[in-house]
């Protein structure tokens, strides 16, 4: 729960606010209690996963706060989107929904489960600009990216590691830092090719220097 509460806390008030991908809902189900937007979409690309958002939310369904929509990425919402989440998918897929949506939303809430630095990289090259970038812990680490439309730049290592993340050092991170550089040290005791040997050692020393 600690990670749903996380991404919602980084939602703001929209007049159209989409969760895609929604699977459970749980994130839109505060949204909707809330009142955080006026209309809000939950899809998900499998009817299956998406029954389980519109169980729990029928009530705002009912009234038409809520609207569900079996669709990949944002292909079955048919009026703009101001803010959207995209939330425990890997980043390529997230990358993916977004580059084939003729729309660009106002606002973007990114919590990708592997790849955060091809979100970014996207991210700065269409026109979206980097608003908060962090690595929390919820048993497990995880990262998320706010944006909103505008122009940014971001320097290899902000892309690789997420700029709050090198700006604010916050706990979650640098004891993520910390654990890849055991795993890291763990790994190399193994028995490997010269070029394994040396990429992870390489990325050891990229890790050392941000601590
Ligand atoms: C692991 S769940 C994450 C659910 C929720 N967003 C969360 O963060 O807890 C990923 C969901 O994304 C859906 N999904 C994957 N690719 C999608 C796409 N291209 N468009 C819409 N939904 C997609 C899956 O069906 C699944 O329900």
């Amino acid at each position: 729960m600690e990670r749903i509460l996380e991404i919602y806390s980084r939602l703001r008030p929209a007049k159209v606010f989409a969760d895609i991908g929604c699977d459970h809902g749980l994130v839109a189900e505060l949204a909707a209690k809330n009142a955080l937007a006026e209309k809000i979409y939950i899809t998900d690309i499998s009817a299956e996963c998406l029954k389980k958002a519109e169980k729990l939310l029928k009530r705002f369904i009912d009234v038409g706060t809520v609207e569900s929509v079996v669709c990949d990425g944002f292909s079955g919402i048919e009026e703009p989107v101001d803010e959207a989440l995209i939330a425990g998918m890997g980043g390529e897929e997230i990358v993916k929904i977004l580059s084939s949506s003729a729309y660009r939303c106002e606002r973007l809430v990114l919590q990708p489960m592997k790849n955060p630095e091809k979100v970014r990289a996207y991210l700065v090259g269409n026109g979206y600009k980097i608003l908060e970038d962090v690595t929390f812990r919820d048993v497990k680490y995880y990262d998320i990216v706010a944006a909103e439309r505008g122009e940014d730049e971001l320097s290899e290592e902000e892309i690789l590691f997420g700029r709050t993340n090198l700006a604010e050092r916050p706990q979650a991170f640098i004891d993520k830092v910390k654990a890849e550089i055991e795993d890291i040290g763990e790994y190399l005791k193994n028995p490997m090719n010269e070029t394994s040997r040396a990429a992870l050692t390489a990325r050891r020393e990229k890790l050392r220097g941000i601590l």
